[in-house]
């Protein structure tokens, strides 16, 4: 039997739509300027407030001072609840609950251009 998966299900189309509503503040052209939040091109594995022309909230400073660095399973407790991670930062109401969802949307920060 064949099984017909439609290609927004899952992955990298997936973590683009998901991403849609984020493109509001952040950018993840390389050689933009942030907007209303910072530039989140190369982000993963990127110290956190890594964009250096962005004028990040003190908890964020505080752990860019602290040298820690993005990478996936950090990015999962972000997006699950940005501001338990970071309490008074200046991003809110952006909770992502569903894993898979998480997932998919990691996944596309983390490579981007081949999405
Ligand atoms: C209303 C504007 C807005 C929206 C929408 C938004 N963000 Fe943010 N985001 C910000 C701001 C502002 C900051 C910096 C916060 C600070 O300095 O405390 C930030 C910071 C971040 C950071 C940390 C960046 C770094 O350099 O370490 C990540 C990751 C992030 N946002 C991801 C997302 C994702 C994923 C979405 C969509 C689900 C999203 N944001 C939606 C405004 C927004």
């Amino acid at each position: 039997m064949l099984c017909i998966v439609p290609a927004y299900a899952d992955g990298p189309d997936r973590g683009r739509a998901l991403f849609e509503p984020c493109r509001a503040c952040h950018t993840l052209d390389p050689n933009a300027q942030p907007t209303a939040g910072p530039n989140l091109a190369g982000l993963l594995g990127r110290r956190v407030a890594g964009d250096s022309e962005f004028d990040y909230s003190p908890v964020l400073r505080q752990a860019r001072a602290e040298e820690r660095r993005w990478n996936r399973a950090m990015l999962d407790s972000f997006l699950t609840d940005p501001e338990a991670m970071f309490p008074g930062m200046w991003m809110t109401g952006r909770r992502i609950g569903d894993a898979a969802e998480r997932k998919a949307l990691a996944g596309f920060l983390a490579d981007p251009a081949s999405r």
